[in-house]
């Protein structure tokens, strides 16, 4: 459709990119069109996509060389990078470089760069709160998202910058719902205190982007920061009570226990955790409720969320006590 106006979508093969498409999509009589961007267009999620209409353009965000042809006539661009493919913030501190490059040289009109707050800013690396973690980050998987932000503004790139909130999906698919303990009972562990989790289901992140693109230059130079509910583990733990038919405890560990609990990257994790109930007031407020809703009227909260995603919460076998 030549007369609309194209949205290039990293990740659209993900989580993020992938709400961000359907949004589009689903919008019929919307003036923009879907181009997805993949570094594999035969990926049987990349031809979904290009079956339910998106262009698929072939590119890469760790080459610059790739990435004209991915921004090339596109009103807008929506880039995310992806630190659990490789745990690097190097990378992705890189790939978002180049993705800002492109897109300045592409002319592109309205980036919206999915980014995380440099948690440094608050902890300084001098800080003995938390841990320094790969020699110069507090939280790395937040830290060189936040610090990549300056990169776009440097560039004059016309950027929204989109700070996300902690996926209800990770209840699923990141290890991040509830264990059994030794009591036999399910328990969240979460080093939150009695503090507020900013969460969201996945697929409203892309739906409240779209809309940021709908409404266009108003958000522009700006940072968005977006949530479907504020729950203390305390509450969310109830709500999976109630969903799943189960006690659920709440299992308030401390951000020490958490960091120890020996997976892959649950330093990062527990640092994340301790900057979001120290800074509980800031962390919140960043992710406005209301706000997110007039972006996004359909929002889910936790208990619409978990309605209909309850079954794929992987449960560990054990006697329910
Ligand atoms: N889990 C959470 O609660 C949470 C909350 C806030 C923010 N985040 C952040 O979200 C990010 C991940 O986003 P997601 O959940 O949407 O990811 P995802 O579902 O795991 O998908 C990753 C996407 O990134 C694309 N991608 C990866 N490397 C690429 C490259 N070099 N060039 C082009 N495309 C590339 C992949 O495309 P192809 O494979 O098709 O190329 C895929 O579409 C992470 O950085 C994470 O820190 C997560």
């Amino acid at each position: 459709m030549p007369d609309r106006k194209i949205i290039a979508v990293v990740g659209a093969t993900g989580a993020q990119g992938g709400g961000l498409v359907r949004a589009i999509q689903a919008d019929k009589s919307g003036s923009f069109a879907a181009r997805a961007i993949t570094r594999n267009p035969s990926s049987e999620k990349a031809q979904a996509l290009g079956a339910a209409g998106a262009e698929v353009v072939a590119a890469d965000a760790d080459k610059p060389d790739t990435l004209g042809k991915a921004f090339a006539g596109a009103y807008g661009a929506f880039c995310v990078t992806n630190f659990w493919e490789h745990f690097s913030p190097e990378r992705e501190l890189t790939q978002a470089r180049n993705m800002a490059q492109a897109t300045k040289a592409a002319g592109v009109q309205h980036v919206i760069w999915s980014t995380l707050e440099n948690t440094r800013k608050w902890v300084p690396l001098e800080d003995d709160r938390m841990p320094t973690l790969m020699g110069k980050y507090k939280v790395p998987h937040f830290d060189a998202k936040g610090e990549a932000d300056q990169t776009f503004r440097d560039l004059g790139v016309p950027t929204t910058f989109l700070l996300t909130a902690f996926y209800w999906d990770n209840l699923i698919y990141f290890g991040a719902g509830p264990q059994r303990g030794p009591d036999g009972v399910l328990a969240l562990s979460y080093p939150m205190d009695d503090k507020r989790l900013p969460g969201i289901w996945v697929e409203d992140i892309g739906k409240s982007a779209y809309s940021i693109f709908k409404r266009g230059p108003e958000f522009i130079n700006k940072t968005v920061g977006i949530a479907g509910e504020h729950l203390t583990g305390a509450e969310m733990a109830a709500a999976l009570t109630r969903a799943l038919g189960q006690e659920v405890r709440y299992n308030a560990v401390t951000p020490e226990v958490y960091r120890s609990f020996g997976f892959p990257a649950a330093d990062d994790l527990g640092n994340m955790f301790q900057f979001k109930r120290d800074f509980n007031q800031y962390f919140t407020g960043a992710r406005d409720l209301g706000f997110t809703r007039t972006l996004n009227p359909e929002l889910q909260t936790f208990e619409q969320w978990l309605a209909v995603h309850k079954e794929q919460i992987p449960l560990p076998v054990g006697q329910p006590a």
